[in-house]
């Protein structure tokens, strides 16, 4: 089983959040936790149609078999680490993410419909640190330098998504003022607490293995 799931959702390669989310996975990597990058701009997601089918069949999307959003949640589900790497997009996630995010509706209406928080699909997977739901971990930046407001909408998704897939956010980094990798490498200190926090994870999933 992958220990660690890295989900980088930048359109841009080797970008802003690219590069934040290598470090923190050679931090995991350096005190030797497996980890498995995934691009998602590598992936087909086709956009929720809205068709309803997952309304009264929570298990069912009319969308499964023709693209790699099974292949994704899969993913998502048998890790017992999750990060997220996104950057933001008019106050929000990228269009690729959100068409993930939205294709999420089924395990939505499975937890409505089972009246529990870990949906069925979840069953059998290995609860992880409190028994209940995997901790999952994003990585934001954005290239203005202020606003209040700038994470805000991105984080709301996440944690509902992320609640749907029996995760809970437990950390973030919200990185301002990042156009370019070059504003990333100019700050030492951010670069190198990426890399601690990735150690320190490692660390953590050591000392609260699998229930
Ligand atoms: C389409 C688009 C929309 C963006 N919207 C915002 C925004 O609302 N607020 C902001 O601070 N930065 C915004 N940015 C800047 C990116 O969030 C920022 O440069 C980020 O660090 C890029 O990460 P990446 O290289 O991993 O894609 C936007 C960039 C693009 C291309």
């Amino acid at each position: 089983m992958t220990q660690a799931l890295v989900l980088l959702c930048s359109p841009r390669k080797n970008g802003v959040s690219d590069s934040a989310a290598q470090l923190f996975a050679q931090g995991l990597g350096e005190c030797g936790m497996s980890v498995q990058v995934l691009a998602l701009r590598d992936y087909a997601v086709t956009a929720c149609k809205g068709c309803g089918v997952c309304t009264p069949h929570p298990h069912q999307c009319m969308l499964a078999d023709t693209d790699d959003a099974e292949t994704l949640f899969t993913a998502l589900a048998t890790a017992k680490l999750l990060l997220i790497a996104s950057p933001i997009y008019f106050y929000h996630l990228p269009a690729h993410f959100k068409a993930l995010i939205d294709r999420s509706q089924r395990f939505w209406m499975q937890q409505q419909a089972c009246g529990t928080e870990m949906s069925k699909y979840w069953q059998g997977q290995e609860a992880w640190h409190t028994g209940h739901t995997r901790p999952a971990l994003a990585i934001l930046t954005a290239g203005r330098s202020c606003g209040t407001q700038l994470f805000k909408g991105a984080l709301l998704s996440l944690n509902y998504f992320l609640a749907s897939l029996g995760a809970t956010l437990y950390e973030t980094r919200q990185l301002r003022g990042l156009e370019t990798v070059e504003d990333l490498t100019a700050r030492p200190a951010v670069t190198a607490g990426l890399y601690a926090w990735g150690k320190d994870w490692a660390s953590l999933c050591r000392a609260c293995p699998p229930c």
